[in-house]
């Protein structure tokens, strides 16, 4: 191992946004990762057993399936030697959270107790957490920044500003380096399918009704997926404090009539569109101030939102 070479935890491995991170980091050849999943149904498990496949086998990959909710199988299973731990794991998704706080607080802030644990123990020393802008909630004074008022409207963003005061406590207590990424809506491809664009796409497709929540005058900050990854890359390549929270978002805010119109384009279907009114846990606009990331990790989203729509299309054509 040379002294570039890491070993690394990547948790959530087999999910959007972990599998895509694993491809990244193996294309550089620098990493040994040790990958956490429990296979949570949540939404398809032959959709995630894809997003391994072009990996599992990697010499440079080991699998673990285990639920981070369980400290000793994380112990267990585990060795020694980490430089980093990049915590993807979590029950994602905001409104299924209001049906089941419990499992969402179990999983979200215990397991991130545990993996906390474990970094402590084997003296680990970065830790990046996958934080969300669900955090802001009803904030209605946008662009959010860092410093801005939290004000969650569901128990899934409860449980990730839990998660950011967690790593600050351990972080002070015990020196381990927590950076959290608050993600502002990431898409691309292997998307999650119960996120808009992923789900609308379908339906479109399909030329079945999609519903738009609030009248389609909610607002999204969309991040493609190369550039939430190009933002954890240099957040894991960061080393000049030791706790930090930073938004990661793309600095424009796109009603949802106008992501519907992007995806109509890209498929070339019309939308059948039924209305209802906004679901409580729903934030009506997301935007992202990312003038924090740009000082401190050089992040500079270069996707915007109709080439990043198609490239989610020719990905989705070819499942
Ligand atoms: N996708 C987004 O737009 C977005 C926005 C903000 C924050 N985030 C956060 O980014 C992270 C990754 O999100 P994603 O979209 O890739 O979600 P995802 O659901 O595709 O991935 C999460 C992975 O965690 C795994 N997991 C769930 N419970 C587990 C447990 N108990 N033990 C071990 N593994 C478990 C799941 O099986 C899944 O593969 C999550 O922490 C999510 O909260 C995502």
């Amino acid at each position: 191992m040379n002294d570039f070479h890491k070993h690394i935890i990547i948790t959530g491995a087999a999910g959007f946004i972990g599998s895509s991170l694993v491809d990244c980091l193996l294309k550089s050849g620098n990493y040994t990762i040790s990958c956490i999943d429990n296979f949570d149904d949540f939404y398809d498990l032959n959709i995630k057993r894809k997003n391994i496949s072009a990996f599992e086998n990697h010499a440079n990959i080991k699998f673990f399936d285990i639920d981070i909710r369980n400290r000793e199988h994380i112990h267990e299973n585990l060795c020694d030697d980490y430089d980093m731990i990049v915590h993807l794991a979590a029950k994602a998704g905001v409104r299924p959270s209001i049906a089941e706080p419990d499992l969402y607080s179990q999983v979200n802030v215990l397991g991130t107790l545990n993996l906390l644990d474990f970094a402590k123990e084997k003296h680990i020393k970065t830790f990046i957490f996958a934080s969300s802008s669900s955090v802001y909630g009803v904030n209605p004074d946008v662009p959010w920044n860092e410093t801005s008022a939290l004000m969650p409207v569901s128990p899934y963003a409860a449980t990730k500003i839990a998660g950011e005061y967690l790593g600050y406590t351990y972080s002070k207590l015990y020196d381990i380096r927590f950076i959290a990424l608050r993600f502002f809506t990431v898409y691309g491809p292997k998307q999650r399918p119960d996120l808009a664009i992923h789900k609308f796409t379908k339906l479109i497709s399909e030329n079945q009704p999609i519903t738009l929540y609030g009248n389609g005058e909610t607002f999204r900050d969309y991040t493609f997926i190369d550039d939430i990854l190009s933002g954890i890359m240099a957040a894991m390549n960061y080393d000049k404090t030791m706790f930090e929270i930073i938004n990661l978002g793309n600095n424009r805010t796109v009603s949802l009539s106008e992501l519907v119109s992007a995806i109509e384009n890209a498929t070339c279907k019309k939308a059948i569109i039924q209305f209802d009114k906004l679901h409580p846990a729903d934030a009506p606009l997301t935007f992202a101030d990312i003038s924090k990331a740009k000082r401190l990790l050089n992040y500079n989203p270069e996707t915007q939102l109709k080439s990043g729509i198609e490239k989610f299309y020719e990905w989705y054509i070819n499942i």
